[in-house]
């Protein structure tokens, strides 16, 4: 496990491109496997989440070649998966091991084992489970809701589901797999989530319409892709150099090349609300209708400034989930109180993030305590510094990089090396901002 020591420094400056989206690199890699047509995908993620997902591909008979800018996937067409004796390693992948069952569960007669990491087995697939029996799958879990777990296809009905927490992986998981049923399925979302899926469905000439809180895909034959699909650059990777500038004085910098998607610049708006020095042009809610296919990318400035608290409801959650654990940093820095509601999913993720940020924060310094549902932050100005360990989740060692660099005494992260999950170049970029 590396440790790495981050001291306090004097600004960050500069431009930085984040690297490539990893959800969005999830997706390519399965739809490019789903399709007859090779994908070529340019910018796709090299990272350990994403390189799962190539490898789990390539497991069900599709043809992955990597290259210096991209990837080529020959896939199986959407019925064609191959069969696969051996067990499918999602490692630490949570949007991998809940999209690619979707595909699966449509392959008729065919059953396919997922496992993972440590962490993976102590994260529930109940939530894709109870959807896709419905739809006519068989579902077989470890104590009857966890990995390992075995997915046997069948021919899928069209079903009305209601996601029970919003979540983009189940809203995915199910839409996958409403492309192998017969009849229009339809999904209801409590509240929007991030919806690369939809619109990569859109560009692959599938019917996808938008209505309210419903979202509707028609089963289809084949999918007809592009050839050739460019993934932007990663907005919740971005957060971290957002967060850093806004709270190291004297800092300026652009984040370039990342998407501006609505559902996912939820962090942004939470950012300026707490008088962040935000500038850029961020895309509306898509409205009713015919879903638009194109990811709209855009440059972000950011300058530091003083912040103050502010409440996070549960409808932002979904929009900002995965940059919740910065909002908690920003909180410490900030002046009065910082509360995040609504978001327990959160104590599912790579680990339970409510428990590990606060405790983490608090280690520092910080002054944070964990609700059933989210915490609450006093601000008190800053960090003072410690160590903090990453419990082997990415986004948990980076929050400790960042704290550390923007803290007084500065901060030893234990197990940095979680960060190449979603962003190997992180140290070189944070060299690049900060000399
Ligand atoms: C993701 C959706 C979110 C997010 C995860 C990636 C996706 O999870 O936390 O990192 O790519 O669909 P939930 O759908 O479980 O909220």
């Amino acid at each position: 496990m590396s440790s790495v020591h981050f001291a306090p420094v004097r600004r960050l400056r500069g431009v930085v491109t984040p690297p490539a989206d990893k959800s969005i690199s999830h997706r390519a890699a399965l739809l490019g496997a789903m399709a007859v047509e090779p994908l070529r995908v340019r910018n796709y993620l090299v990272a350990e989440d994403t390189l799962s997902t190539l490898a789990a591909v390539a497991q069900l008979g599709a043809l992955v070649t990597r290259d210096g800018t991209g990837v080529t996937i020959r896939g199986t067409g959407l019925r064609g998966a191959s069969p696969c004796d051996e067990t499918i390693d999602v490692g630490n992948a949570g949007t991998l091991m809940r999209l690619l069952p979707g595909w699966l569960a449509g392959q008729d007669g065919r059953s396919y084992r997922f496992d993972g990491d440590d962490s993976i087995r102590r994260r529930p697939i109940d939530r894709i489970a109870e959807p896709l029996r419905l739809m006519g799958a068989g579902i077989d879990a470890t104590d009857g809701r966890l990995p390992p777990f075995t997915v046997t296809g069948s021919r899928l009905t069209a079903i009305d589901y209601e996601l029970p927490v919003a979540s983009a992986q189940v809203k995915s998981c199910v839409l996958l797999a409403g492309l192998t049923a017969k009849g229009i399925t339809t999904v209801i979302e409590p509240e929007p989530s991030r919806d690369h899926t939809e619109r990569m469905l859109v560009a692959a000439g599938v019917t996808v319409t938008r209505a309210g809180d419903r979202v509707s895909v028609t089963g289809a034959d084949e999918l007809a892709l592009d050839h050739e699909l460019v993934v932007p650059a990663d907005p919740s990777s971005a957060a971290f150099w957002l967060a850093a500038a806004s709270i190291v004085a004297g800092s300026r910098i652009t984040v370039e090349g990342t998407t501006s998607n609505w559902t996912r610049t939820g962090f942004l708006r939470i950012l300026d609300r707490m008088g962040g020095a935000v500038v850029g042009e961020f895309e509306r809610p898509q409205r009713d209708g015919e879903v638009v296919a194109a990811e709209p990318i855009g440059p972000v400035d950011v300058a530091s400034s003083p912040l103050t608290g502010t409440t996070v409801t549960a409808d932002e959650v979904p929009l900002a989930i995965d940059e919740l654990p910065l909002v908690a940093l920003l909180g410490c820095f900030a002046e009065g109180e910082t509360v995040v509601t609504g978001a327990e999913e959160l104590r599912f993720k790579e680990s339970d993030r409510i428990a590990t940020v606060v405790d983490g924060l608090n280690g520092l310094g910080g002054d944070l305590e964990a609700t059933g549902d989210g915490f609450v932050v006093r601000g008190t100005g800053g960090l003072r510094g410690g160590a903090i360990d990453s419990h082997g989740d990415h986004r948990l060692a980076m929050l400790g990089a960042i704290a550390g660099i923007a803290s007084r005494e500065g901060v030893t992260v234990n197990g940095m090396d979680a960060a190449a999950v979603s962003y190997p170049g992180f140290l070189d970029d944070l060299t690049t901002l900060t000399t």
